[in-house]
């Protein structure tokens, strides 16, 4: 059996693999406030992003290892293609965590290795080597990833797992990259890994894997079963496609099912200790903050964390639950942190009270952000007879989702609209030089108008391809959350932004959109997987 850390470690990769859902692009704030709070959490490892994408992901990996990878903190890993450059920006990028991981990995796969490296057999064996051995002289803790694992020939990955073994890799990671495998043969995959490779006791093993037959979780566990012993997942199961291994699905199963998973850890059956070190109870928090962030609403029967997972509609599971929450629960709400959280902030409370509940929902705010957030804070109070976390993580997360990226500013919103009326708008927008510019526009509905007007205005060509508006919470006074998608150049961008009215938070929503189009457009990372390596950076052979 593999290195056994005695537990299963879990390994979060919201902020890269995560964050390569399509329209899911985050800034620095926000990628700080979810590492602090996956720290919150208890997950083992952080993978804070591809630090060689681009210079703000390089920024985003370094900010995250300096301010949440302390030595009680979780590991601070980035990733790197098996190329020197991307193995050198990463080492750099994570220096400043006192536990820091390089992530590095390429395809072991034929299909991978003629049309995507065209490498041959040897020649990615000899890069393993040599990739492995650079990221283990520049830090102590080495990951690799045979990518396409599931579609690989065992033998010779095997091979390869071997050779990263011997150049330094301290963990092996085992990705079913597009999500091909079943339960059985993943779990049969992991247990030939353990049987096959002799020096296999010298590194742990890890599973990666995405969900596009809905397997991830079910292939996870079962790999549990034959020795793996990192699990990569991410909050909500966003990711590439149909997303990655979802973490609270996970760490719940094996938390609920304990006793079944035990013996499979050499426990007994019994034992109440707990297999992974994620503090359940931060779960519902942890999968609203992403969810705000990314603007990736979460289905409402997703397990755990879904409106509806703990709703029980029928009055014959009403009536059972009343009588004993076992007859139709196998989770006890409050064990993943929904409670009744109805606050008792209101118009007279202060900024202290304000800013210790926006700390403990996952959001550090201060100077001017805090400011504001208390003023937008105040105003809703004045409207709404009650505030609950679900609206202040609206106001805050928008909030965080403005900082460092506001070239247009929103400041007038004006529409006429109704029976027999043309709708019409007229939007002023501050540049950042304070300019106010004003447009009108007339168009289907007062949210086309609204949108028109501002694009006459910033003047960025793009594509309105989503609009989406769910209430905040329940009742007439509710604020309405709007998400918003513009596609330019192929890449989608989103912004939202909640209001009790729902054409200023449309137009919000537009313009912060808009602002993060024009800051990603600039950036323009690369895609881990889907670019070429540059020749200048393949290792000399
Ligand atoms: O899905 C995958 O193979 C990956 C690797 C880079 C680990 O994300
Ligand atoms: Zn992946």
């Amino acid at each position: 059996m593999a290195r056994d850390p005695g537990r299963v470690l879990i390994f979060d990769t919201t902020l890269r693999d995560g964050e390569q859902s399509p329209g899911a692009s985050l800034n620095l704030e926000e990628k700080l406030a979810i590492a602090h709070q996956l720290a919150r959490l208890g997950v083992d490892i952080i993978e804070a992003g591809f630090p060689f994408a681009s210079p703000g992901d390089f920024n985003a990996v370094q900010r995250i290892a300096a301010s949440v990878g302390g030595p009680d903190g979780p590991v601070i890993c980035g990733l790197a293609r098996a190329a020197a450059g991307d193995i050198k920006a990463c080492a750099e990028a994570v220096a400043p965590a006192a536990r820091r991981r390089i992530h590095t990995f390429i395809a072991t796969s034929d299909i991978h290795l003629e049309h995507k490296l065209r490498k041959s057999r040897s020649e990615v064996l000899a890069i393993t080597a040599e990739m492995v051995a650079y990221a283990r002289s520049l830090v102590e803790d080495v990951e690799f990833s045979c990518e396409d694992a599931g579609r690989s020939d065992p033998e010779y990955m095997h091979e390869v797992i071997e050779t990263a073994i011997k150049a330094g890799a301290t963990t092996i990671n085992i990705p079913d990259t597009v999500g091909y495998a079943t339960p059985a043969e993943f779990g049969d995959l992991i247990a030939g890994i353990n049987r096959h490779v002799p020096n296999i006791n010298e590194a742990v093993i890890s599973v990666h894997g995405h969900n596009d037959l809905g397997l991830a979780v079910a292939n996870f566990l079962e790999a549990v079963k034959t020795g793996a012993r990192q699990l990569e997942c991410t909050i909500n199961g966003i990711g590439e496609r149909a997303g990655n291994a979802s973490l609270e699905e996970l760490v719940m199963a094996l938390h609920v099912r304990r006793s079944y998973f035990n013996p499979y850890l050499g426990r007994p059956r019994d034992s109440a200790e707990p297999l992974t070190g994620v503090r359940t109870e931060e779960i519902t928090k942890t999968s609203r903050l992403v969810s705000n962030l990314t603007g990736m609403v979460v289905q409402p029967n997703k397990a755990i964390v879904g409106a509806n997972a703990f709703a029980h509609e029928s009055g014959i599971h009403q009536d059972g639950v009343l009588k004993n929450r076992l007859t139709y629960e196998i989770i006890d709400a409050q064990t993943v942190g929904l409670m009744d959280n109805r606050i008792s902030l209101g118009k007279l409370s202060g900024r202290s009270a304000f800013r210790a509940r926006l700390e403990e929902l996952g959001y550090n705010l201060d100077g001017e952000d805090l400011n504001d957030a208390f003023i937008r804070f105040k105003e809703l109070a004045d409207r709404k007879r009650e505030i609950v976390d679900r609206d202040l993580e609206a106001i805050v997360s928008e909030q965080v989702q403005q900082q460092g990226e506001a070239r247009f500013q929103l400041r007038r919103v004006q529409v006429s609209c109704g029976t027999g009326l043309q709708p019409t708008a007229t939007v002023t927008l501050a540049t950042a030089d304070g300019t106010e510019l004003t447009e009108a526009a007339i168009g289907t509905g007062p949210v086309d108008a609204v949108c028109r007007a501002l694009n006459r205005l910033a003047q960025v060509p793009n594509e309105l391809v989503e609009f989406s508006v769910k209430s905040v919470t329940e009742g007439i006074d509710a604020m309405g959350d709007v998400t918003i998608r513009l596609r330019h150049q192929g890449i989608l961008y989103s912004g939202h932004s909640a209001d009790t009215d729902i054409v200023v938070a449309a137009a919000q929503a537009f313009v912060n959109a808009l602002n993060r189009l024009v800051a990603g457009g600039q950036a323009n990372p690369l895609h881990p997987q889907k670019a070429p390596l540059p020749v200048a950076e393949l290792p000399r052979l």
